[in-house]
């Protein structure tokens, strides 16, 4: 049985590699966001705007919960998750988990091009977005250095990430 968790900050490419990835190792996918919406029948910013941050975190503790007993599947999660409640410590006991690590400059590049909804940096400028990363790695980093394996997805090719993910999982 193999089950994977991408976790790491916002924009740091879990789901990207989640999905390549769970193609080139015969695996699932599933994108804990996406699958929080598709439950909830609502999108992740309008759960933080209607329903604020407290609920959304019980909701994706939920849907953790749910996922992490999906066998043979790969899953990438929001970069919060692992740092609420004891997720890390469940998704360690279910599988292996995988810290995508970037620096912060690298993640204010991919968050200033990409296109998702992200309520938490909205409408932030890049002075501010690198702020705020480097302050939220303050605390987030010691929950996603928990992850069984480190990787900087800039140095690796697809096979290559495969190698190393099938090497851990021995
Ligand atoms: C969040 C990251 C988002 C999403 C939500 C909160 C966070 O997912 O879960 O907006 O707290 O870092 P991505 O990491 O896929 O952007």
């Amino acid at each position: 049985m193999r089950r994977i968790f991408l976790i790491g900050f916002m924009g740091c490419g879990k789901s990207t590699w989640g999905r390549k990835l769970s193609g080139f190792m015969g695996l699932s996918f599933i994108d804990l966001d996406r699958y929080i919406e598709e439950k909830m029948c609502m999108a992740v910013p309008d759960i933080f705007e209607e329903r604020g941050e407290d609920a959304f975190r019980e909701i994706e503790r939920m849907c953790l919960q749910e996922v992490a007993e999906i066998e043979n599947v790969i899953i990438s999660t929001g970069g919060g998750a692992p740092c609420f409640f004891d997720n890390m410590d469940l998704m360690n006991a279910k599988g292996l988990t995988i810290y995508m690590n970037l620096q912060p400059k690298t993640l204010v590049k991919r968050l200033t091009k990409s296109k998702n909804k992200r309520p938490l940096v909205e409408g932030k400028t890049g002075e501010e977005l690198l702020q705020y990363i480097v302050e939220t790695l303050k605390h987030r980093g010691v929950f996603y250095q928990r992850a069984k394996l480190s990787v900087d997805p800039k140095k690796h090719t697809l096979e290559s990430m495969a190698e190393s993910i099938k090497t851990a999982m021995i």
